[in-house]
């Protein structure tokens, strides 16, 4: 009869071990057990960026990377980004299910009562340079909040970290909004508590003199890109909130640990590489020749090839779609003609498809964003605004789950062995 177990031959040894099979994964720490002697720490594995280990159990996002499947908490991101808003979707991402009317109302209502912020925070943007990366002030701005909210240390009691997740989510539109003014020497626009939560992002950006003339395509087409960014279950930013907030450190500092990593061009700066190395195509005839400079290895086609999905990212296909939207609003962004000219050739290619690289979320994000009238530094920072309520629910789930710990990963040391300290005048 069939079991739910893994039978192990260690041949060093000549010894047999059972171990359970529960959810298609063996405990690692089941490993430990074989030794070749007493004196053996036991048998690990090594996994160096976790191509192949869970590190956690998580009812928040599904992703199917084969068959390109997204769900949110068992909803397909596609009707999500149909049919929800982007605050019934950070509702739902936290919760578990989406809100009734009432709860809608009153989680709107939460974050609409915590969008200022300090006005030392102005101060503290002051400090920075005029040409200070975005994103570096972002993760400065986010980590430096928990001065201000010392109670947010009190990580044990849900209701205080109710308060704290509203503030985040609440906060960071008006904190995005002041680097992009600080980025172009404008006045900071505060945040306007008529207006929902995408029109008073919009706001805070582009108004001159309290005016803004707001495009309801161009404002739903943000709010779809904040939808399909929300959340993605184990990535790299996500791991790091998880991971530095397992320290039981307040979520400001997770969060900002999280926008650090999401800053590096490959994972979310790679929108912002993606318009880089459109504008160094400069023209579709460079195309052919950049594509054999990837092939050689001399970089990446950024925008392209995913950790998880190995067919399509559904959330680039959606985006597509989103990118029609706009550019029939704001007329075509130049650089679209050599991008759908580099999906063509490399999707037709044997490199790309024999490695399964097909466009990610990235690829086309950076061209709306653009056409929409963000510069390319500050794309990561709209990625940053959408992945907000996953990394909150990521966190919630982490402190709630009774199986988890301070993460601690092992190494294999490969050093020097002992040896005896050796005076500055005999070395070299
Ligand atoms: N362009 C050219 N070749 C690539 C690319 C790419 N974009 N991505 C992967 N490859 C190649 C690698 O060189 C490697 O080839 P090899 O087997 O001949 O050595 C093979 O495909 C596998 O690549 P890995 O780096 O092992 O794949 P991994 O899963 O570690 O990387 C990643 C995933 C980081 C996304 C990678 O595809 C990449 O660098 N893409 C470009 C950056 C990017 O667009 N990042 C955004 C990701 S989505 C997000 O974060 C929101």
């Amino acid at each position: 009869m069939a079991k739910d177990t893994l039978s192990i031959t260690d041949n060093r040894t000549g010894q047999s071990y059972e171990v359970p099979v529960s959810l298609g994964t063996i405990k690692a720490m089941d490993l430990r057990q074989v030794k070749v002697d007493a004196e053996d720490f036991g048998l690990m594995t090594y996994d160096p960026a976790f191509m192949n280990t869970a590190a956690c159990k998580s009812a928040i996002t599904f992703i199917d990377g084969d068959k390109g499947i997204l769900r949110y908490r068992g909803y397909p991101i596609e009707q999500l980004a149909e049919r929800a808003s982007f605050l019934e979707v950070a509702y739902l991402l936290a919760e578990g299910e989406l809100p009734t009317a009432a709860e809608l109302e009153k989680w709107k209502s939460d974050i609409t009562y915590h969008t200022y912020v300090h006005t030392n925070i102005i101060k503290f943007l002051e400090g920075f340079r005029y040409d200070a990366h975005p994103m570096g002030m972002l993760l400065g701005v986010v980590g430096a909040l928990s001065t201000f909210y010392p109670d947010a240390k009190n990580i044990h009691d849900p209701a205080n970290r109710y308060l704290q997740r509203v503030r985040l989510m609440a906060k960071i539109p008006t904190i995005a909004a002041f680097l992009f003014r600080h980025s172009r020497g404008l006045p900071y626009e505060f945040p306007r508590n008529d207006l929902d939560y995408i029109g008073n992002f919009v706001n805070m950006t582009f108004s001159i003199g309290g005016q803004h003339q707001a495009n309801p395509v161009l404002q739903r087409a943000l709010e779809i890109l904040l939808i399909l960014h929300a959340d993605h279950e184990q990535n790299c930013s996500t791991s790091a909130v998880r991971a530095v907030g397992s320290s039981g450190v307040d979520p400001f500092s997770a969060i900002s640990a999280g926008i650090a990593a999401l800053y590096g061009p490959l994972h979310g700066g790679a929108n912002e590489a993606v318009l880089k190395m459109l504008d160094e195509i400069g023209e579709k005839k460079n195309i052919p020749a950049f594509i054999e400079s990837v092939k050689a290895g001399k970089g990446r086609l950024m925008g392209f090839g995913h950790r998880v999905y190995k067919s399509y990212d559904p959330r680039a296909k959606l985006i597509k779609r989103v990118a029609d939207d706009v550019f029939r609003e704001t007329g075509l962004n130049p650089k679209l003609d050599i991008a759908l000219e580099l999906e063509r050739i490399a999707l037709e290619d044997d490199y790309f498809i024999s490695r399964k690289l097909y466009p990610n979320v990235d690829f086309y994000s950076g061209l709306i964003y653009q056409a929409m009238g963000y510069p390319t530094e500050y794309f990561t920072v709209l990625f940053a605004l959408g992945r907000m309520p996953g990394w909150l629910a990521q966190w919630e789930e982490m402190l709630l789950d009774k199986e988890q710990k301070i993460a601690r990963p092992r190494q294999i040391y490969t050093g020097s062995g002992e040896r005896p300290f050796v005076e500055i005048g005999k070395r070299g």
